[in-house]
């Protein structure tokens, strides 16, 4: 997510905001930038890297004033680039702005904007704020406050918005709707944040702004109004939390809040794809047509790690609602086996950073051999996303935990999506299919959320396995890939040597492990497989193994086979996979608290392994 941070005050502004935006670093960035007001002029600069390139570029352009903004941006439209940082300007080059969130309507104004001569210097939703806020501002007797509110009547979308005015040089104006944003109240100062970490250094009181709020913030004053210009009752509010704990919202660990984050990371990347009146989806960058869909007669995944069980997931899917023969491989196999593929085989690479070495390897053969190439990623603007013919963004937000969690399920979300897409265009899919699929994938969110209601049991249960020194995971058809990541989250964070296995295929060997040490964790969620995994219950529990089940909510039968059992809500077969994936989680997460591992960064390894 994007960072902001603003300060008035009597101080020079520019060390409050470069503190408050390194505050802020730990929500993923690709580029910062500030801005202050001085002798009623307005300063800027702004570049793409880190904040420490943004604080070399300072040191040759300094700039000063006791009023300021900084950004740092998380793309979301626009590679990141000089030109694409924040913050934004109009022609004028009076008005700076920074944005957290995503202006759905941007393209449409700008078209109008451009149409009434306005220049733009990046592409970027942002800017076209900036340039909406001119024209209020030359409406002859417009003030900053009503010039905001004007334009910001016209946006569609989420914001979060600090803006500066060169004509009115003692103030900074706020705004949100659908993005936080929290002014910070200590004494003759004023500092503004999209979180509470950053200003926790300053004071405990805060205001937070509600949607459609606007805050006019001067030396002396704070008033909050309405997008009709009504004044809205300021309540100032306090934080109990220390620094520390603030940069992960109140939880103890990233991973613990990215779990956590799950139904809106879901939610973020499922919205806008979906048009509900035709049942159609649409991705923006797929650069796949429907004539390419039709040809495909081949399709590979291709990824590393959590996203290649992504792909082993999304084989099941792919086959059953596209009909294409499919297969998943491991990125750094796949690179170096001359695999016989071609310009009819769709290549899905799969990714969170975008920067996984092998996997974009594997993306450059599959493009020497002519396939087509598309990406599933969470990066904006990443390598992978340059590297491909077309790329579909999961909307996760920032995953900062070694250990991928919502990445993973925002990575099923898009995998059905796609096959949903493809199935409707080889007219495998019809529209009451159709209508039925997208019926369920919007209902997961909000069963996600009701099964993070459960975390407490899980805990208990991750009690009682937390000495264990190995653990099998079994699943059988879709159930195998959450297995096998059930397997992953736990051996990555907690260092207990865990195997997943295809439940059938334990008693082809790994049967021979099975003791009274050994936790079993089994998917066991209601379905065509359901009997044939009680008979592998059953051989675990007869070798005096202790099965953990993860079983269908209402599946009372299971409670007499398992020693512990952790239920689902029920949800159609192909979505089971996202909901089966967070006790295992939370199980993982919970156990490795206890043995007192680092969660969010396990020994030996890196959130991006971008070396061979
Ligand atoms: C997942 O929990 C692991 N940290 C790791 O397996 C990861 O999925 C793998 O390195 C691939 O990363 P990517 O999705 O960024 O390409």
């Amino acid at each position: 997510m994007c960072g902001i941070f603003g300060y008035i005050g009597k101080r020079d502004a520019l060390p409050f905001i470069v503190e408050g935006l390194k505050k802020l670093e730990y929500r993923g960035y690709d580029s910062a930038g500030v801005a202050t007001l001085k002798d009623a002029r307005l300063f800027l600069q702004k570049c793409q890297g880190k904040i420490a390139d943004l604080e070399r570029l300072l040191l040759r352009k300094p700039i000063d004033g006791n009023i300021g903004i900084g950004h740092t941006r998380w793309a979301t439209h626009g590679k990141p680039s000089d030109e694409n940082s924040h913050p934004h300007s109009d022609c004028s080059e009076k008005i700076a702005v920074v944005h957290n969130g995503i202006i759905e309507n941007y393209l449409h104004l700008r078209r109008e904007l451009a149409e009434r001569g306005h220049r733009f210097s990046s592409v970027t939703d942002t800017e076209v704020i900036a340039h909406l806020i001119e024209e209020e501002l030359n409406i002859k007797g417009t003030d900053l406050e009503h010039a905001v509110s004007r334009a910001l009547k016209k946006l569609h979308g989420s914001f979060a918005l600090a803006i500066l005015y060169e004509g009115e040089k003692d103030k900074i104006v706020v705004a949100r709707r659908g993005s936080p944003l929290i002014v910070g109240v200590a004494e003759n100062e004023t500092f503004v944040s999209s979180d509470i970490p950053a200003i926790l250094k300053y004071t405990s009181r805060v205001i937070y702004l509600k949607d459609n709020e606007i805050a006019i913030i001067t030396q002396d004053d704070i008033s909050l109004k309405n997008l009709d210009g009504d004044t809205v009752k300021k309540e100032i509010s306090f934080i109990s939390w220390d620094p520390e704990s603030a940069e992960k919202g109140g939880y103890t660990h990233f991973m613990l809040k990215e779990i956590h984050e799950q139904p809106k990371a879901i939610r973020d990347t499922i919205k806008d794809r979906i048009k509900l009146d035709s049942c159609q989806v649409h991705f923006d960058e797929l650069n796949l047509t429907e004539e390419e869909i039709r040809n495909i007669n081949r399709v590979v995944f291709t990824a590393c790690g959590t996203s290649w069980h992504a792909g082993l997931a999304g084989e099941y899917i792919m086959e059953k609602f596209v009909n294409i023969p499919t297969e998943v491989e491991y990125a750094a196999e796949f690179r170096y086996r001359n695999p016989i593929i071609d310009e009819n085989t769709l290549v899905i690479a799969i990714t969170q950073s975008g920067e996984t070495a092998d996997t974009l390897g594997a993306v450059l053969e599959a493009k020497s051999q002519n396939a087509k190439v598309i990406s599933i990623c969470n990066v904006v603007g990443s390598s992978i996303a340059r590297d491909s013919h077309g790329v579909i963004y999961t909307c996760a937000g920032p995953e900062i935990g070694v250990a991928s969690t919502k990445a993973f399920t925002t990575q099923l979300a898009v995998i059905y999506l796609l096959c949903l897409h493809m199935g409707q265009v080889r007219g495998i899919i019809n529209r009451n299919e159709a209508e039925e699929m997208i019926k369920e994938l919007m209902a997961i969110p909000q069963k996600i959320e009701d099964l993070l209601q459960s975390e407490d049991e899980v805990a208990q249960i991750a009690e009682k396995y937390f000495h264990a020194n190995n653990a099998l995971f079994l699943g059988r058809g879709k159930g195998f890939p959450i297995a096998l990541e059930g397997a992953l989250k736990l051996k990555e964070i907690s260092y207990i040597h865990a195997e997943g296995y295809p439940a059938a295929e334990m008693k082809h060997g790994p049967i021979a492990l099975i003791d009274k040490n050994m936790p079993v964790v089994v998917l066991a969620l209601l379905g065509r497989r359901y009997e044939k995994i009680l008979g592998n219950i059953e051989e675990v529990n007869a070798r005096g193994g202790n099965v953990i089940a993860i079983a269908t909510k209402g599946d009372n039968e299971i409670k007499e086979k398992a020693q512990d059992v952790i239920y689902i809500p029920p949800t159609s077969s192909d979505l089971s996979t996202i909901l089966a994936v967070i006790p295992l989680q939370l199980f993982a997460y919970y156990i490795a608290v206890k043995r007192g591992c680092h969660v969010d960064q396990p020994r030996n390894l890196a959130k991006s392994v971008t070396v061979e």
